[in-house]
């Protein structure tokens, strides 16, 4: 008996020894932990339990028949983060360069089906060569069997994507599918075709780093959501951002003890405008003194830095966070800032996490550069997102809510419940300088005149009553109380039920 005990330790050390000791030293080397070590850090202690330790390949080409390690370069099966459940699987660079073979997708697909059937979130621990290349169409077949599987499972269950080292060719479209992609400074990579066969066609000379390093992807495509300086960062963050998701869309968000008084009054939120309406000021403040102990999980921090997206608590329950950044191009709304909101928004209402908007926005950025890139399109992507959203919707105009980007950042026409405007709210058409070179053009040449016409339209039209005189918004408030009132708005609306009609699903214009 004693040696069939031993012969079931003996595999599981060899399974867990991967590839090797001396392929571990190159990892590590390189400044990554193994696939095993990841999920250490990753789930709670003691918590993971792992499937198909003992599974190898069936490829006979190449001599592969005589090289069949346990695992064949994936870690899989399922754990804790805080004591709440998480699917996992974690590809082993030091097998195969963590290469996706048949039965390697075929473990990565067993936990998917599982984390679908029984709603718990997927995180995928991403370190791969692409497909195992002595498999051929085989590997192929694998990656389209989890593709399929990340789209079936979109809007059922989280998906969070961590990439931690090399993820080339079509293997990119996993995670691209996935709700959130994390990659690690230096030592990842995501790209779709390589620098050398870049070389080839167009003649660029590109390193990886700078076609699809983490630098690349948080700054400049919006391809990644975060980046972390090392592995164990990137782990720690991401239970950190775990602990803001609900389970699944079955499940209500997570409600987290909190220590924070929700009838908090923050006096200097009172200052926070400046009088000179062309001064910014830092958006990230109010969030950060509304949220539950200043505690802010902030998505895509580094592109289209003029809108701000992230996850906060009220009184304990997630709530996703939308807000125009006046410190960064005004705030205006163009291409990458309506992308980047809309696909956030459509995550919150898909996993019934409530919104706030904070809004200061001048309107939609002008030139060719937007209309030939198709802002029309892009901008309707914001739009339709805040228009479909059933989750309860508190908005907050802090300054400017100008033109067509007033309708769309939430605006009570939209579905919104409640509907802020602080008293420095300045809700119209446009600004009092393009207003009144369009309706007094005949008079520009009249300095005086002008200044008392643009003085007039301020009057008018510079701030938040004519639209409360109209019920599109529904209170005036004091900035200080924002806290309270955004707290007790989305405790009313606990109870929120609405419904879209019927459809097979919506023409988003994607
Ligand atoms: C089989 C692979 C492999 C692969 C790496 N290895 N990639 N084995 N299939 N795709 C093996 C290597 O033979 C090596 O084995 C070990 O993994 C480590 O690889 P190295 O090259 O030594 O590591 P490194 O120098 O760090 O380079 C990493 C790398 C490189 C940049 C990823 O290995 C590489 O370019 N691999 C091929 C990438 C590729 O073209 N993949 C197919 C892309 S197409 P030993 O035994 O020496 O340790 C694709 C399509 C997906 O993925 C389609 C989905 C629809």
């Amino acid at each position: 008996m004693q040696e069939i005990l031993d012969e079931l330790e003996r595999r599981r050390a060899a399974a867990r020894m991967g590839g090797g000791a001396r392929r571990i030293e190159v990892q590590h080397a390189r400044g990554k932990l193994t696939a095993r070590e990841r999920l250490d850090l990753l789930l709670d202690e003691g918590s993971f339990e792992e499937f198909d330790m003992f599974v190898a390949h069936r490829c006979i080409d190449f001599g592969m028949e005589k090289d069949r390690p346990a695992g064949d370069g994936v870690v899989t099966g399922w754990g804790t983060i805080n004591g709440r459940q998480v699917y996992v699987f974690s590809q082993d660079f030091t097998v195969f360069g963590g290469s996706l073979s048949e039965t390697h997708a075929q473990k990565i697909c067993k936990i998917m089906d599982m984390a679908m059937q029984n709603g718990a979130p997927v995180i995928g621990i991403n370190d791969s060569g692409g497909a195992r290349i002595q498999e051929g169409v085989a590997s192929l077949a694998g990656y389209a069997e989890v593709f399929q599987r990340n789209i079936m499972a979109s809007g059922v269950v989280p998906q969070i994507s961590l990439v931690m080292g090399p993820c080339a060719g079509g293997a990119v479209y996993s995670p691209a599918i996935t709700d959130f992609i994390f990659m690690v400074k230096d030592t990842s990579y995501m790209f779709v075709t390589g620098p050398d066969v870049v070389k080839t066609v167009t003649n660029e000379e590109v390193s990886a780093e700078e076609l699809g390093g983490a630098g690349t992807h948080t700054k400049k495509s919006g391809v990644a959501d975060g980046a972390f300086e090392n592995d164990i960062e990137a782990l720690l963050e991401i239970r950190r951002l775990f602990d803001f998701l609900p389970l699944s869309n079955r499940s209500r968000v997570p409600q987290r003890p909190f220590f924070d008084d929700p009838e908090r009054i923050e006096p200097a939120l009172n200052t926070l405008v400046p009088d000179n309406p062309n001064q910014p000021y830092d958006m990230k403040e109010l969030i950060l003194k509304v949220a539950d102990e200043g505690d802010f999980f902030e998505i895509q921090a580094e592109f289209a830095r003029n809108i701000v997206i992230g996850f906060i608590r009220l009184e304990g329950r997630t709530v996703g966070v939308v807000a125009n950044q006046p410190m960064v191009l005004a705030g205006v709304l163009d291409i990458d800032s309506s992308r980047k909101a809309a696909r956030f928004v459509r995550f919150c209402d898909a996993f019934d996490i409530p919104v706030l908007t904070f809004v200061d926005v001048p309107g939609f950025l002008p030139g060719t550069a937007q209309e030939y890139g198709g802002v029309i399109r892009h901008g309707a992507k914001l739009l339709f997102a805040y228009g479909e959203a059933t989750v309860p919707k508190v908005t907050v105009i802090t300054r400017k809510a100008y033109g067509g980007a007033y309708d769309v950042m939430a605006s009570k026409h939209l579905r919104g419940d409640f509907n802020y405007a602080w008293p420095t709210a300045e809700i119209a058409v446009m600004g009092a300088k393009g207003a009144v070179e369009i309706l007094y053009r005949k008079e520009l040449g009249d300095a005086d005149r002008i200044a008392a016409r643009t003085a007039e339209y301020e009057k008018r039209f510079a701030n938040p009553f004519v639209a409360a005189e109209k019920g599109f918004i529904d209170e005036v408030i004091m900035p200080g109380s924002t806290r309270k009132r955004v707290c007790r708005a989305f405790a009313s609306l606990r109870g929120k039920q609405l419904q879209n009609p019927w459809k097979k699903h919506d023409n988003i214009p994607l």
